[in-house]
């Protein structure tokens, strides 16, 4: 079966071609960080136009490096939510019409599931069921995948998400849009250089049973210490540092309580936050020390791709459920629990 999977959920329009046998042929991003950055955060309006802008010129060269015909494609698969209204509309809509035309079928996928099937691109040995750490810029979640469109949520964040504390500690120490990934790499090369001891941050949410995360008092810890500071770029440093220290020893214990809480010995990290190497490295030695296996897409599949929904459409097309309806319905808000549109 070869899936044509295109995302446009945010600030990233990728189209990719997926087989089930072969694997993936290609895929193809453009992302709109430029557009967005003189703005400071995404301007929804322009994300939906910049995705109309691009959709036909990614998907030929998508079709162009798999060597295939729009005739060979065999199924769309579309990222319907949760999402940016207008983004999830301009790609559902051309995803709908691209299959209308071809007299294909379309296939709705959720934006999150994509994301933690995403491991199974780099994995193909990994199989249901498995906990995922869901580490994004919209969401952080703990979740059992029992099987495909079948899974359980153990714990979410009360407040921000990862990546978007992430984003917004670095905005507020100056540091471009969308900063989570130059926080990451700040703190990175601090660790390597200095070892002198970190501010103290706060774990938060660790004095408390279960798996629930909150990430905004963090960063508003990460505020009152850099207003504080000589707002040097060795007091930023040291904050990143000791923010991204706090996160990711919150994260590494809520998963140490998520692996003994369900007995589960498979770990998999997914979304954007799943690139930070810090987090990657601790995640590896607990399930070390746990002896279980822990998985992560590849770096460039942790963000938002197309390649990520045309694996997980394809999943769908195997499995034979998906909606044939012909209306174009995306979510804005869709929990993941429901997110079985054949059901
Ligand atoms: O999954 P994703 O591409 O988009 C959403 O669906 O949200 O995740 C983007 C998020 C952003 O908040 C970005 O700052 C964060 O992932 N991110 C990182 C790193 N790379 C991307 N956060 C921490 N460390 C990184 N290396
Ligand atoms: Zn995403």
């Amino acid at each position: 079966m070869v899936v044509l999977g295109i995302e446009s959920s945010c600030d990233e329009t990728g189209v990719a071609i997926y087989h089930s046998e072969h694997g993936l042929l290609s895929h193809v991003l453009h992302s709109q960080i430029a557009l967005h950055a003189q703005y400071g955060g995404v301007v929804p309006e322009l994300a939906s136009r910049d995705h109309v802008k691009y959709l036909v010129a990614l998907t030929d060269s998508a079709l162009q490096q798999a060597g295939l015909m729009k005739s060979q494609i065999e199924a769309v698969a579309y990222t319907a939510g949760p999402g940016l209204i207008g983004a999830l509309l301009s790609g559902a809509c051309f995803a709908k019409s691209l299959a209308f035309s071809l007299n294909i079928p379309s296939i709705a996928v959720h934006h999150l599931e994509a994301h933690l099937l995403a491991a199974q691109l780099a994995e193909p040995s990994l199989k249901f069921p498995f906990i995922v750490l869901l580490v994004s810029g919209g969401h952080t979640q703990l979740i059992e995948a029992r099987g495909l469109g079948d899974y359980h949520v153990l714990g979410d964040t009360l407040d921000d998400a990862v990546g978007e504390a992430f984003d917004k500690t670095a905005k507020l120490m100056g540091i471009p849009y969308p900063g989570g990934a130059m926080l990451a790499k700040i703190a990175d090369d601090n660790f390597s250089m200095h070892k002198t001891p970190l501010p103290a941050f706060p774990r938060p949410m660790l004095d408390r049973a279960g798996l629930d995360f909150s990430f905004s008092g963090l960063k508003t810890h990460a505020l009152t210490v850099w207003n504080a500071s000589d707002k040097s770029p060795d007091s930023r440093a040291m904050i990143a540092s000791a923010f991204q220290t706090a996160v990711v020893a919150t994260l590494l214990e809520k998963c140490k309580r998520a692996i003994q809480q369900t007995g589960s010995k498979h770990l998999v990290v997914a979304g954007g936050v799943g690139a930070n190497r810090a987090l990657r490295c601790a995640l590896k030695t607990l399930m070390e020390q746990l002896s279980g296996e822990i998985y992560f897409p590849s770096i460039e599949f942790c963000t938002d791709n197309g390649a990520m929904v045309a694996y997980a459409g394809c999943q769908y097309l195997l499995a034979d459920q998906y909606d044939e309806t012909q209306a174009v319905l995306v979510k804005a808000r869709w929990p993941l629990e429901q997110c079985n549109v054949s059901e």
